[in-house]
């Protein structure tokens, strides 16, 4: 799976990185599933190309954006988009110019429950997936 492939049918958009390394990141993988009372299925769908629809997927995708610090009280991070988009993209540049995009149009998108606006964020940036 080439990394653009992957951008554009991931919703999150760290998940290249997450998959590389997912022996690498097994243990927040685990935690986010204990803590969300989800299950490995939960996991498996948000990494599938679509979009969150369940409230565990959901909760899942909060705690992942949480964890990978994407997502910062409730609201997408700037800087957490960066340093993903950075490793993921390794171009500092073009990282910095999708990031920008994509805060312009989803950085305001949020929500008093963590796991709806970790699913308003996830629909909004899966919308400039192009961008990657
Ligand atoms: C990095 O991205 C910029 C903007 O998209 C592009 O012009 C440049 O060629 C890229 N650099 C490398 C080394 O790929
Ligand atoms: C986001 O909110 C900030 C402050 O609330 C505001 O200054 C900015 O214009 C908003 N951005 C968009 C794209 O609506």
């Amino acid at each position: 799976m080439s990394t653009v492939n992957s951008i554009l049918i991931l919703p999150i958009f760290f998940a290249v990185l997450i998959l590389a390394n997912e022996i690498k990141y097994k243990a927040i993988f685990d935690s986010c599933i204990t803590s969300e009372s989800a299950t490995i299925k939960d996991l498996e769908t948000i990494f599938s190309g679509v979009l969150p629809e369940t409230r565990s997927e959901k909760c899942v995708a909060a705690c992942l954006s949480e964890r990978f610090g994407a997502m910062v009280d409730n609201q997408l991070s700037y800087d957490g988009l960066k340093k993903n988009l950075i490793e993921q993209t390794n171009n500092e540049t073009k990282a910095l110019d999708i990031a920008d995009q994509m805060f312009e149009r989803c950085g305001n998108i949020t929500d008093t429950d963590r796991c709806e606006a970790a699913s308003k964020i996830h629909t909004c940036l899966y919308e400039l997936s192009h961008l990657c």
